[in-house]
């Protein structure tokens, strides 16, 4: 068997967690790789509507088992408040979720230092959830980081004191004032209530699985262009959102990858400041907003909205090998008479491409549009590829034809159920 990735195309909330939550009745096994609290993956379905952070998507399906892989950064003091937000549903999360010794632990020091950071930056600022991110993948890579595993160390106060005591003279020259009492204590509980849950090697749980013959779907968070060496750095987060941080954040070998899901949606947001080529400033990209909801699933902040970005599309499924593309939120699209597809940029001085250039924060690209009409009714109630709207089913076989792959799968609303299947899925 292999291991299957999932992964937005964009700047994130394409849609993931809907998807994985669909998909996950056919794999066994469901492993975050990357990225921590910054996530916002929603699932709704049965007439809840429940928000993801760290744990997998698969945790609602009983038979799946969930893994937070090494290359996840994880915040324990989060981790608990969304166990306890998921005890409604009674599952069984002791059983069915494990989490790696390897994965990094946000402190509440990596939060004040990304606050502090991004307080500097003035109008420069990334745009960060401030959930800690940047600071605690920092101090990953340059060697000084604690790990889940070191919580069961009896060094672990020492170990946590030293790390502290850096930050906090980070944080002086920054003068940045703090009072770190209450979230002091709420990490220290939120580590012992850690301790219960099944802390492992999850390098092995995957490649045990993967050799047993089970199904494993690897769960991406963020977007392809907000990958650190591929997004538009420096407004990007701080991991390896492709494919290939599937196999560093879990362990996985290159050659064990199979298929690559593809989420993108019918249109483009971002949240956060960069570049968008696309981005409508104007009635019709309010509109967008309002149709799509699109408020940040974690920080509530309202999302920038704009056309689908085809050249940005396609460098996407290029550096991830995309074998399956799956549109969502066709259904936000209902209200426009026209749609207007980004098919290239146009340099500032004037020469037409579909290559994103090196940075596109100084280098200002405007896109260049086709128009397609648009199908100006509901979706609702549609779940077969012959029953859409023959603009729609014509938007997507424009989209195929520029894009090079077929669209199996097109979600119309945000419910577990509102899918529309056109070819068959891996
Ligand atoms: P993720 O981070 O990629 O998992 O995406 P988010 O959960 O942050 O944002 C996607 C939003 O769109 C959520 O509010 C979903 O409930 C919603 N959603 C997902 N699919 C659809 C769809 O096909 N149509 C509509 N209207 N909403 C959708
Ligand atoms: P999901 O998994 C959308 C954005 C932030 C900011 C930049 C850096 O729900 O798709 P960070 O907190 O990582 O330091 O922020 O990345 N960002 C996301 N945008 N969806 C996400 O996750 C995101 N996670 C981070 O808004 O611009
Ligand atoms: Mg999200």
């Amino acid at each position: 068997m292999a291991v299957d990735v999932l992964l937005g195309l964009q700047w994130g909330d394409e849609g993931k967690g809907k998807i994985v939550d669909v998909l996950a009745p056919k794999y066994q096994v469901v492993a975050r790789f990357q990225g921590g609290p910054n996530a916002g993956h929603t699932l709704e379905f049965d007439g809840f509507k429940h928000v993801l952070h760290q744990i997998p998507s698969g945790i609602f399906r009983q038979d799946v088992q969930n893994i937070i892989g090494n290359g996840v950064v994880l915040d324990p003091i989060i981790f608990k408040k969304e166990i306890d937000g998921l005890a409604k549903y009674n599952l069984n999360v002791l059983e069915n979720l494990e989490v790696s010794k390897k994965a990094s632990i946000i402190l509440p020091t990596h939060r004040l230092l990304d606050a502090a950071y991004e307080k500097a930056k003035g109008d420069a600022k990334i745009g960060s959830t401030l959930k800690g991110i940047g600071p605690t993948y920092t101090d990953k890579i340059s060697r000084q980081g604690l790990r889940v595993g070191d919580m069961i160390s009896p060094n672990f106060k020492a170990k946590y004191d030293a790390l502290v005591a850096r930050h906090k003279a980070v944080l002086d020259v920054y003068h940045f004032e703090y009072d770190l009492t209450a979230a002091e204590a709420d990490f220290f509980e939120a580590v012992e209530f850690m301790k219960q849950f099944r802390l492992v090697d999850s390098e092995y749980s995957v490649n045990h699985a993967l050799t047993a013959g089970k199904t494993i779907l690897a769960e991406g968070a963020q977007g392809s262009l907000l990958d650190v060496d591929f997004g538009s750095y420096p407004f990007v987060t701080s991991s390896n959102t492709i494919t290939a941080g599937a196999c560093t954040g879990l362990g996985v070998a290159p050659k064990n990858i199979g298929e690559v899901y593809g989420i993108f949606k019918a249109y483009a947001t971002r949240v956060g400041s960069g570049p968008f080529p696309t981005e409508l400033m104007d009635e019709v990209g309010e509109r967008m907003r309002q149709e799509g909801r699109e408020f940040g699933s974690t920080t509530g902040r309202p999302r920038r909205c704009g056309w689908i970005d085809l050249p940005a599309l396609k460098y996407a499924m290029m550096i991830n090998g995309v074998t399956q593309l799956v549109m969502m939120k066709a259904d936000v699209l209902n209200i426009f008479e026209d749609i207007e597809v980004c098919v290239a940029y146009k340099l500032p001085d004037g020469t037409i491409t579909e290559q994103l250039p090196y940075d596109m924060t100084d280098t200002i690209v405007e896109p260049v549009y086709e128009t397609l009409k648009g199908w100006n009714c509901s979706l609702e109630g549609l779940r077969t590829f012959e029953s859409l709207p023959a603009e729609l089913t014509g938007y997507i076989n424009f989209l195929e034809e520029k894009l090079g792959l077929p669209i199996n799968f097109i979600s119309t609303g945000p419910d577990r159920d509102e899918c529309v299947l056109k070819g068959a899925l891996a």
